[in-house]
C-alpha cells in the first residue's frame, strides 16, 4: 500500500507530465505552421515521451495498490515566436519539472517510502537528459541565429529524432 502523501504528489506529477505532452504538442503545431517540420517532429516525439512518463507513474500507483486521481489538464500557453524562444520555454519548463521530481524524491524520503524513492531515480536521470537536450538546441540556435541555411540543416537533423517507447519496471 502506498503512502497517501506520496500518492498525492505522484498524482500531481501525472498531471504535470500530461500537461508537458500538451505543451510539446502545441509547440509541434506552431512549428508545422511556420514550415519547420523537423522541429515539429522533435517536439511531437517529446510529447509522446511525456505521455509515457505519465503512464509509468499511473502504472506504478496501481502496482502499489494506490488510487490514480486524474485531474484537469490546463491548456498550454501558445505565445510562440521563433525556435529559440520556444526552446528557451522548453528549458524553463523542464527545470520546473526537475524541481517537481525532486519534491517527489524528498517527500518519499520524508515518508520513508523507499520503493518510491528508488522508483523516482529513473525520472531524476531522465530530467538531466531532458534539460541537456533543450540546452543543446538553444546553443545551436544561438550560434547560428536566423541564418537560413543553418536553420534548414538543423531542421533536417531535428526531423531524424525517432520515438522509442519509455518503460520502467521497479
Ligand atoms: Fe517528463 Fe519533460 O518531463
Amino acid at each position: 500500500m502506498i503512502n497517501e502523501k506520496v500518492q498525492d504528489v505522484l498524482n500531481a506529477q501525472i498531471n504535470k507530465e500530461f500537461y508537458s505532452a500538451y505543451l510539446y504538442l502545441a509547440m509541434s503545431a506552431f512549428f508545422d505552421e511556420i514550415g519547420l517540420y523537423g522541429f515539429s517532429n522533435w517536439t511531437k516525439v517529446q510529447a509522446r515521451e511525456e505521455v509515457d512518463h505519465g503512464m509509468i507513474l499511473f502504472d506504478y500507483i496501481i502496482e502499489r495498490d494506490g488510487i490514480v486521481n486524474l485531474t484537469q489538464i490546463d491548456a498550454p500557453d501558445r505565445a510562440f515566436e521563433n525556435p529559440l524562444q520556444v526552446f528557451e520555454k522548453i528549458y524553463e519548463h523542464e527545470k520546473y519539472v526537475t524541481e517537481s521530481i525532486n519534491c517527489v524524491a524528498s517527500m518519499s524520503e520524508d515518508e520513508c517510502d523507499l520503493a518510491t524513492r528508488h522508483f523516482i531515480n529513473w525520472y531524476i536521470s531522465e530530467q538531466v537528459e531532458e534539460e541537456a537536450n533543450a540546452l543543446d538546441v538553444i546553443k545551436k540556435l544561438k550560434m547560428f541565429g536566423d541564418e537560413c541555411t543553418s536553420l534548414y540543416h538543423l531542421d533536417k537533423e531535428m526531423g531524424e529524432r525517432q520515438y522509442k517507447a519509455h518503460s520502467y519496471k521497479i
